[in-house]
């Protein structure tokens, strides 16, 4: 019977080799890049795949144990984030040369293995979208498929002595790199051959494809799928790491992530004064008491947007005692918050505020207010108002209270905010 959650695509990650071009004690794999190594760097590229996959990582004989703790612990990083817990991780040990290495690794292959793809681990920064990509092409060519970029050098054509003897028409040359995909049948036989006519050094797996006869095809390969060779191939990749790192790290992510902020605020009603609400005079209407106009409205804006910015509230910013502020009206207010929250950086994003009360009644002036407070804030204002059933001191007509949200944004992400028009 098969198992119709088992994976049938593998990828066999080839890590065996020593790495001795890049001149370090252990083997490239194990090669410390920004905090983890280049095979955990390389695991968690296969890990993002889309599709869950049998993973067979090919190791030198002396560190099975090790790779194996690395593999499960890629995994189970990758599959918490991941929410599945599809991973089959098998690890093999490798052989004398890359050929070799390869060929252990498809002797661990599943039953239910319909696709392989062969990675070198060397090629630690490969995007998860290139594996994707990969089988995609293979499945839907059922031909052999290899990521390549175009050569952008000029590439000469040398003698053992260095002498030139003539350039070669690079539009003709592709740099290949990994991870490469067939069907599982097409590799498999290609080995076979190969090791039967004693061709034990091929480089790379399409190679050996082709000498048997298989079509093999060409895809877009990505620049950071680049291998890890030299020295100084292994600070590219650790700056590579290093600027990605910088980009998403925890202060420049939430400085450059909008801003939430609720405020509130509740004026009594006072037969003595004119009523200000929304930045609007309300005539005929009973007023709030207060220090200022009473405008609880645009009370609420500024505690919501000076919350959103971390500043503080507007009892802390508007003291009682400023003379300033006696019978102030909404403009006030907006304008000094607005100049607050420029100054720490953030312009609003918008701003919704609830008006809860009996009276006034919005709607015949909602628009004139929306517009007032838009054009003082320089981004869309929206106000909405209701009752609260005839409970409460809003119900028993003591009072209003409104409720505020605002979104700010930090001023770099800008870009991404549609523009208003009041
Ligand atoms: N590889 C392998 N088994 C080998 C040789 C190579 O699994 N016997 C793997 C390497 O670990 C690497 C990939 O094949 O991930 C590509 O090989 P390369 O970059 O040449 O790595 P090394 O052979 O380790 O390096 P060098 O040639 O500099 O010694
Ligand atoms: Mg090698």
């Amino acid at each position: 019977m098969t198992d119709m959650t088992a994976p049938t695509i593998a990828v066999i990650v080839v890590a065996a080799g020593s790495g001795s071009r890049l001149g370090h004690a252990e083997p490239k794999a194990f090669v410390p890049l920004a905090g983890k190594s280049i095979l955990e760097r390389a695991l968690e590229g296969v890990l993002g795949m889309r599709d869950a996959v049998q993973l067979i990582v090919v190791a030198p004989a002396d560190r099975l144990a090790e790779t194996r703790q690395i593999s499960e612990r890629a995994a189970s990083a990758r599959f918490d984030q991941l929410g599945r817990s599809d991973a089959a991780v098998v690890v093999v040990a490798g052989g004398a040369t890359r050929q070799e290495s390869v060929q252990a690794g498809l002797a661990a292959l599943s039953p239910g293995i319909d696709t392989v793809l062969v990675h070198d681990a060397a090629r630690a920064l490969t995007p998860s979208a290139v594996f994707d990509a990969v089988v995609e092409t293979v499945r839907a060519s059922a031909a052999g498929v290899l990521p390549m970029l175009p050569v952008v050098d000029t590439i000469k054509r040398i003698d053992h002595a260095g002498i030139v003897h003539e350039t070669v028409d690079r539009a003709e040359l592709a740099a290949v790199q990994t991870p490469q995909g067939f069907p599982r049948e097409v590799l498999v036989a290609a080995l076979a051959a190969a090791s039967a006519n004693d061709i034990a050094e091929a480089t790379d797996d399409a190679a050996l494809v082709s000498a048997s006869g298989h079509p093999v095809q060409t895809m877009g390969g990505d620049p950071l799928a680049f291998k890890i060779t030299t020295p100084d191939d292994l600070r590219r990749a650790h700056l590579l790491l290093a600027s990605d790192v910088s980009a998403a790290s925890v202060t420049p992510a939430a400085s450059a992530a909008p801003r939430i902020g609720t405020g509130m605020d509740v004026h009594a009603f006072d037969d003595t004064s004119p009523l200000w609400l929304a930045g609007l005079h309300w005539p005929g209407e009973r007023g709030l008491s207060g220090h200022s106009d009473g405008d609880a409205a645009v009370h609420a804006i500024c505690d919501a947007l000076l919350a959103a910015a971390g500043l503080g509230d507007i009892g802390g910013i508007f003291g009682t005692a400023d003379p300033r502020l006696t019978d102030a009206h909404g403009e006030v207010f907006l304008n000094e918050t607005l100049r607050l929250l420029t100054e720490a950086g953030f312009r609003v994003g918008n701003v919704t505020v609830q008006i809860i009360g009996n009276r006034p009644k919005l709607a015949p002036r909602r628009a004139e207010a929306e517009a007032l407070l838009t054009r003082l804030l320089h981004a869309p204002v929206t106000i909405s108002a209701t009752t609260t059933d005839a409970l409460g001191f809003t119900g028993r007509g003591e009072g209003i209270a409104a409720l505020a949200t605002a979104l700010l944004l930090p001023v770099s992400a800008q870009a991404a905010v549609l523009s208003w028009e009041a």
